[in-house]
């Protein structure tokens, strides 16, 4: 049985690092697997500051952008964190298996406490709350970007760990991490992944961005002064990068591509790019905003974590009873 379990956190404005990264595998491993769960994890979120307000607004529009991008209700189910107590409960029994020198690897954690005066708890452990998440629903397949990998290895070390020393209870997932695309980068500093997170707007598109602002931002984008249009991740980050967006939005190999500029100039490829990315983008916001019906949301996210709740309830049981806690 293949079974597909993917999270986006309700931070910031999602990217098309996001959304090639993740949610457009989302879409496309819904009709291959068995089943599949997409959550919002607004458990995740909370281990930076979040404005509470923001919070509430964002959560609901990372379950209205899978409804955009493609993901089909009737095909996966689509609900947030918070609403299945399960989450929670399994993070902390998981807390108690995981080692503090396994924590202490995560390189996200360093990169995201690096320089802050006030880091919380949590966002140390969170790894173990994303091992908990994936562990709950015996998902087989965990689609997510270049970043995550680390994270989902943990996720089977403990799940291994916790077999071993109990009996087999958890299925040990695989990360489902594309070859292409796995890892866009940052317009401004292409050696860099781009963030939802980073200071500078210019870095980064948003999915929901207007044509208008991100057509600045690409022909912006840094490239390098030899205005040959090769694909070269070492030599020349800006120029792949280009070529990467442009190939998975326009479904063209990077080969293609490359044939068919040579001789042309950067200016040329990136206008073209932002013709190929507005058709695509376009079609995406315009779902958004026709989903924009709050009380359609709220019952598909309803239906979602109805769903979960029966597969967690099950887990934690099988999880408490292995462990010797008394269920009367
Ligand atoms: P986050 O923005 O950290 O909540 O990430 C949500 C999902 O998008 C995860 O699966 C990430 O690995 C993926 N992702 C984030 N940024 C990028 C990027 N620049 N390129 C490819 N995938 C990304
Ligand atoms: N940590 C992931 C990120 O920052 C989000 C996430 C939380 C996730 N739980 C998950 C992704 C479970 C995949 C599976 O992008």
């Amino acid at each position: 049985m293949k079974r597909i379990f993917s999270g986006v956190q309700p931070s910031g404005n999602p990217t098309i690092g996001n959304y090639l990264g993740a949610f457009k595998q989302f879409v496309e491993l819904q009709h291959d697997a068995d089943s599949a769960i997409y959550c919002v994890v607004d458990l995740h979120a909370i281990t930076v500051p979040q404005d509470p307000a923001k919070l509430r607004k964002r959560s609901r529009e990372i379950a209205q952008i899978y409804l955009a991008c493609g993901v089909d209700p009737s095909k996966a189910s689509i609900f947030i964190q918070s609403h299945v107590k399960e989450h929670a409960e399994l993070g902390w029994l998981l807390q108690c298996m995981t080692y503090m020198g396994e924590a202490n690897r995560m390189t996200q954690y360093k990169d995201k406490s690096e320089g802050k005066a006030n880091v919380n708890v949590g966002l140390f452990t969170y790894p173990v709350l994303m091992a908990a998440d994936i562990l709950l629903y015996d998902a087989t397949h965990v689609p997510v970007g270049d970043d995550q990998k680390q994270h989902i290895e943990l996720t089977r070390d403990i799940a291994e760990r916790f077999n071993n020393r109990f009996g087999e209870t958890f299925v040990i997932p695989e990360p489902q991490i594309q070859e292409f695309g796995a890892r866009i980068m940052a317009l401004d500093e292409p050696t860099k992944k781009m963030s939802k997170s980073a200071e500078n707007e210019g870095s980064r598109i948003a999915l929901l961005e207007d044509p208008a602002v991100f057509k600045k931002k690409i022909m912006r984008a840094v490239t390098d002064t030899e205005n040959e249009i090769r694909f070269d991740e070492e030599n020349k980050p800006g120029v792949s990068n280009l070529l990467t967006l442009y190939s998975l939005y326009a479904d063209e190999s990077v080969e293609s591509l490359v044939n068919r500029y040579q001789g042309q100039g950067y200016g040329t490829l990136k206008k073209d790019l932002v013709e190929v990315m507005t058709d695509k983008m376009g079609a995406i916001q315009k779902r958004f905003r026709e989903l924009d019906d709050q009380t359609e949301l709220d019952r598909i996210l309803k239906q979602g974590a109805d769903q979960a709740r029966e597969i967690a309830e099950k887990t934690v049981n099988r999880v408490k009873d292995a462990m010797g806690f008394v269920r009367i």
